[in-house]
């Protein structure tokens, strides 16, 4: 029987802390399902997050391994996959030189996020790497060869950028080969995660339900959440489909979600009851993935043996890359 070929699969996270339930259903579980189907690179984006926090290297550094402590606990093998440090990979610096010589400033101008950001976030951002941050991400899934990036809708300008790149260096050195592949998304199939004042979920809103928190945390934010602003008291009918709690309790295995929707919009269910199963349904399913997430952190020995044995697999690949790209330039 021929062994089929499995994807190569590349993603990666910035460390900026704090992941929470979004991350874990939305990318996480996702990222543990490509260990056993594709060939897959998870990468430690510490430059990147360089691009927007630069006056905070610490806090980078303290999130590195917190990160990739909890993409263990999520059931990330490090057996099966490759994770790596971004800025232990010199090749990943190197090719970003190289294939800035190709990348009119126009296209990465046009970029989205690039605008975006700085009218979000100020103009002292604006610096010469952040410009460059769609180019550094070609660069990451590049180095590893990457055919498939699984992303969140905000990244696919990105990744039509990258495409373009190549395209366009592939025209310019290729001879007719393709030296660069060019990256596909991959779409998460998960709907965004409402936080607990019905935002997207993010640490920086405070509305989230970080994997990090304890059981007592996760209740008391639960019991904060947002709910239907027409139904004051239990007794009074209520509408599921516009309910963060609703939401959440989807995203909990074999929840009795008819049940809770039925017994809501009766009035027979009031709010308090029912934040308070699903604060017992919610830690319940995230208690074996809080077990091993405090493992890991006990043992930051572990972490780090495993982010430098993926570090070196991955430089081997860089290196065959890097040396291909700087053939077709005509500098090998
Ligand atoms: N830009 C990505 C984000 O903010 C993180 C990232 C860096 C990434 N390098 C990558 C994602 C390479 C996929 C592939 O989410």
């Amino acid at each position: 029987m021929a062994l089929e070929k499995k994807p190569r699969v590349m993603s990666g996270m910035r460390p900026t802390g704090g992941l929470h339930l979004g991350h874990l259903v939305g990318v996480l579980t996702q990222w543990r399902d490509y260990c056993e189907s594709a060939e897959a690179y998870f990468e430690i984006a510490d430059l990147h997050a360089y691009t927007t926090g630069f006056e905070n290297p610490q806090a980078i550094r303290d999130a590195r391994n917190e990160m990739v402590a909890v993409w263990l606990a999520a059931g990330v093998d490090p057996e099966k996959a490759t994770i790596f440090l971004q800025s232990a990979v010199p090749e990943i610096s190197e090719l970003h030189v190289l294939l800035s010589m190709v990348t009119p400033v126009s296209w990465l101008e046009r970029v989205p996020t690039y605008k975006g950001q700085i009218e979000a976030l100020g103009a002292e951002i604006a610096t010469y790497g952040f410009l460059g941050y769609p180019l550094l991400q070609l660069c990451d899934i590049a180095v590893v060869r990457g055919e498939r990036v699984p992303v969140g809708r905000d990244q696919v300008a990105h990744l039509e950028f990258a495409r373009e790149v190549v395209r366009r260096f592939n025209h310019l050195y290729g001879e007719g080969d393709d030296v660069l592949v060019e990256p596909q998304p991959t779409l998460s199939e998960f709907p965004e995660v409402p936080g607990t004042d019905g935002r997207k979920m993010s640490k920086s809103y405070d509305n989230a339900i970080l994997i990090a928190d304890d059981e007592a945390t996760t209740t008391q934010r639960i019991r904060t959440m947002f709910t239907d602003p027409q139904k004051l008291r239990k007794g009074d009918p209520g509408r599921p489909e516009i309910c963060p709690v609703f939401a959440l309790w989807k995203l909990v295995p074999q929840a009795a979600l008819e049940r809770i929707a039925a017994e809501c919009r009766s009035g027979a269910l009031g709010c308090v009851a029912d934040k308070a199963a699903f604060a017992e349904a919610l830690n319940a399913y995230l208690a074996p993935v809080r077990e091993r997430y405090r493992l890991f952190r006990s043992d930051p020995g572990e972490v780090e043996r495993i982010i430098a044995e993926g570090t070196a697999r991955t430089r081997m690949v860089a290196g065959e890359v890097l040396a291909d790209v700087k053939r077709a330039m005509k500098l090998l």
